[in-house]
């Protein structure tokens, strides 16, 4: 299957997956088939991607900046914008387990990516023992080639809806903007509730359809295991950090021009820079250029996902 191909069905299967009423969008075949789908998605944009890289649309606010720049000094001066970082330090610090105190913890990512926001964690709640699992073959390779630190810090190929430890075996379990692509969201959510540790913590966060809230409010009443005991809408942090990714002269667009794109490719690249880092999100409109060349079918015409919030919720689980 050709690229343009492998990302019409990837963002087909999420409009479904986020538009269906119960907690399973699929048959088991075509489950299968989706995560083959992202999988090949990730392994690609993996290919494609710089060290460093973080693979979320981030946030801004500046409580969250100057904490970071407290805990790292000089942090933001080396190659990062630290938005997407912030998403991290606010799902790592709404676990109520000071980060000094990590020492003998356990904390596993699933949907690390490319595994730098968990990296980045990992040196401010330095002593814990750190796992990252992502479905990309490619994603957790490189991970593995360029962060991994013995029991500090791997990486693990695998499936959020299977993940494969034990029973009770992780003291904290955090995952940012990956669940909104697993096409059975209860099947993960006992996946969670299964490997933590009672009275471990589950720290999510993710972009939300209207239909995937709602089911997974439902969820909440209905899975055992997990007490749920916070929940922030966390959209005017999350616009804002966007704005400033992807203003005139920033970090980010210092970077796509570092790339070397041909002339007339450079607005189609920076147009879909923006869709992939949540510019519809935050206001992005089409240029009339774009328009023209999805009139042309150069580019596809393309459903974006109806994000109606990006939200964090926080659950324990039950001693
Ligand atoms: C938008 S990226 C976010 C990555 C990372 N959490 C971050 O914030 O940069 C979504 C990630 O979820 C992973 N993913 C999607 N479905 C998955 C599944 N079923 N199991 C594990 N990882 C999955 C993708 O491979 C991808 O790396």
């Amino acid at each position: 299957m050709t690229a343009p191909k492998i990302f019409s069905e990837f963002t087909e299967g999420l409009n479904e997956i986020n538009a269906t009423e119960g907690s399973r969008a699929f048959s088991d075949s075509r489950s299968v088939r989706m995560k083959d789908t992202t999988s090949s998605v990730y392994d690609m944009a993996a290919a494609g991607s710089a060290k460093g890289d973080i693979w979320n649309w981030g946030m801004y606010d500046p409580v969250v900046a100057k904490e970071i720049a407290e805990l790292i000094p000089g942090f933001g001066e080396f190659d990062t914008d630290g938005i997407s970082e912030q998403l991290y330090y606010t799902a790592l610090k709404a676990v109520p387990i000071e980060f000094g105190d990590y020492a003998g913890r356990s904390v596993l990512e699933v949907g690390c990516g490319m595994g730098e926001g968990l990296n980045f964690l990992s040196r401010i709640a330095g002593g814990g023992e750190f796992t990252g699992l992502d479905l990309s073959p490619r994603a957790i390779e490189r991970a593995t080639a360029t962060l991994s630190r013995g029991r500090t810090l791997r990486y693990v190929q695998g499936d959020a809806e299977e993940l494969p430890f034990g029973d009770g075996e992780v003291d904290v379990v955090i995952n940012i903007e990956s669940s909104h692509t697993y096409p059975d969201l209860a099947r993960f959510l006992s996946e969670v509730s299964r490997v933590l540790k009672p009275g471990g913590y589950f720290s999510h966060i993710d972009v939300f359809t209207a239909k995937r809230l709602e089911v997974l409010r439902s969820l909440k009443g209905e899975l055992p295991g997990l007490d749920w005991v916070h929940e922030q809408d966390l959209s005017p942090q999350v616009k804002a950090g966007i704005r400033r990714r992807l203003a005139p002269g920033s970090h980010f667009h210092r970077k796509l021009a570092e790339k070397r794109v041909p002339a007339l490719a450079r607005p189609i690249v920076k147009h879909s820079s923006a869709v992939i880092f949540g510019g519809v999100f935050a206001g992005h409109q089409d240029t009339a250029y774009i328009k023209l060349l999805r009139k042309l079918g150069v580019l596809p015409s393309g459903r974006h996902l109806e994000v109606e919030s990006y939200r964090h919720h926080v659950a324990v689980k039950r001693a």
